[in-house]
């Protein structure tokens, strides 16, 4: 039985890369059924609605969700929140895995050339935080005015994030919070680890807040395995270490409820409306994602035949501007089609 999956485009970029993540997936010759849904700033601008009810019963059900971008500058930001992150609560798609690896040598920012082994992962918690949307404002708009976004995080929820962040790790599993300064919250993510981490002894487990993560990250990234945390230190570290590889245009993403098995695969860009429609946009952070999702899907020859495809393109610069070759997106979609090796 083929795979079916759901795919959405949605707006600007995601509508040039979508189309060549399917090309290279279709090319590999996985046993896959797509459809796909227009879910986009021109529907709702048409209708009102910015996801139905009815298109999202058939995300829901579908074995996976391959996603582009949503997000347009004639709608407000909540148009974008109200589509991803509706689907990323309702489909408790909780564990958000970011990998960050770095292909070629010269796609580095960094000096040292010792520090060019980037092979790491955020595991970021994509359910709760101050994600949630909990708090409100008050007196808007008047100098009186209070503003409160609420922190959320549940036992359930901090536990199930350390515990998949283990499942994970090859090596090293370090823990990111910001507990000296937020202690509810960061106290039950302390409990939690603690709890937790002496039942992995084969792992080494330690522990940084945020703000020297961030700056462990520039200094040496070669030393980080996973990296566990909150889903806005996720949000923040996962732009932080797509940088370190090569920039937003080639970040993978797998949104997964590993508990029901379901995903959503997205690259780690948005829409990018000033660079979309030019044809220039990078596809490899899409085709990417494509190859997490046949990976989750159990092809893991076929994912692991895409990403050898993806490293032997952007190694003979058969790649768009941003990464250092001349092709466009359609262009470059051809170059990790033809770079494909049988399986
Ligand atoms: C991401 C995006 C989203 C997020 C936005 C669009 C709400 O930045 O997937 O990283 O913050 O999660
Ligand atoms: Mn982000």
């Amino acid at each position: 039985m083929p795979k079916h999956i759901a795919v959405v485009p949605g707006d600007g970029a995601g509508k040039e890369v979508v189309p060549e993540a399917v090309k290279v997936l279709r090319a590999v010759g996985a046993d896959l059924e797509f459809e796909q849904f227009d879910i986009s700033a021109d529907r709702y601008l048409a209708t009102g609605v910015s996801l139905d009810e009815a298109t999202f019963e058939q995300l829901k059900a579908a074995d996976a969700i391959l996603f582009g971008a949503v997000g347009d500058p004639r709608v407000d930001e909540h148009y974008a929140a109200s589509i991803l992150l509706r689907i990323r609560f309702e489909m408790d798609l909780w564990a958000n895995l970011r990998p960050a690896k770095l292909y070629d040598p010269r796609l580095s920012p960094l000096r040292d050339e010792k520090l060019r082994e980037v092979d790491l992962l955020v595991v970021r918690e994509n359910t709760e935080g101050v994600y949630v949307g909990a708090g409100g404002r008050f007196k808007k708009g008047t100098p009186d005015e209070v503003a409160i976004q609420e922190d959320l995080n549940t036992y359930k929820g901090v536990n199930r994030i350390l515990e998949h962040s283990f499942s994970r790790a090859r090596r090293e599993v370090c823990m990111v919070d910001k507990s000296n300064a937020m202690g509810h919250a960061g106290g039950l993510w302390q409990a939690r680890w603690k709890a937790l981490a002496p039942l992995h002894p084969d792992l080494v487990t330690r522990h940084l807040y945020s703000d020297a993560c961030s700056m462990e990250l520039v200094r040496d990234p070669s030393q980080f395995d996973v990296i566990v945390t909150g889903n806005l230190f996720g949000d923040l570290l996962s732009d932080l270490s797509a940088q370190l590889i090569g920039g937003m245009g080639i970040a993978p993403s797998a949104n997964l409820n590993p508990d029901n098995g379901k995903g959503l695969f997205e690259p780690v860009h948005g829409s990018a409306p000033k660079l979309a429609g030019r044809g220039i946009v990078n596809p490899i952070g899409t085709i990417l994602s494509s190859g997490m999702m046949l990976a989750h899907l159990g092809l893991t020859a076929e994912a692991g035949a895409i990403e050898a495809a993806v490293i032997a393109a952007i190694r003979a610069r058969e790649c768009t501007r941003d990464i250092g070759g001349d092709l466009s997106t359609a262009e470059a979609g051809n170059a990790v089609v033809k770079h494909l090796k049988g399986i």
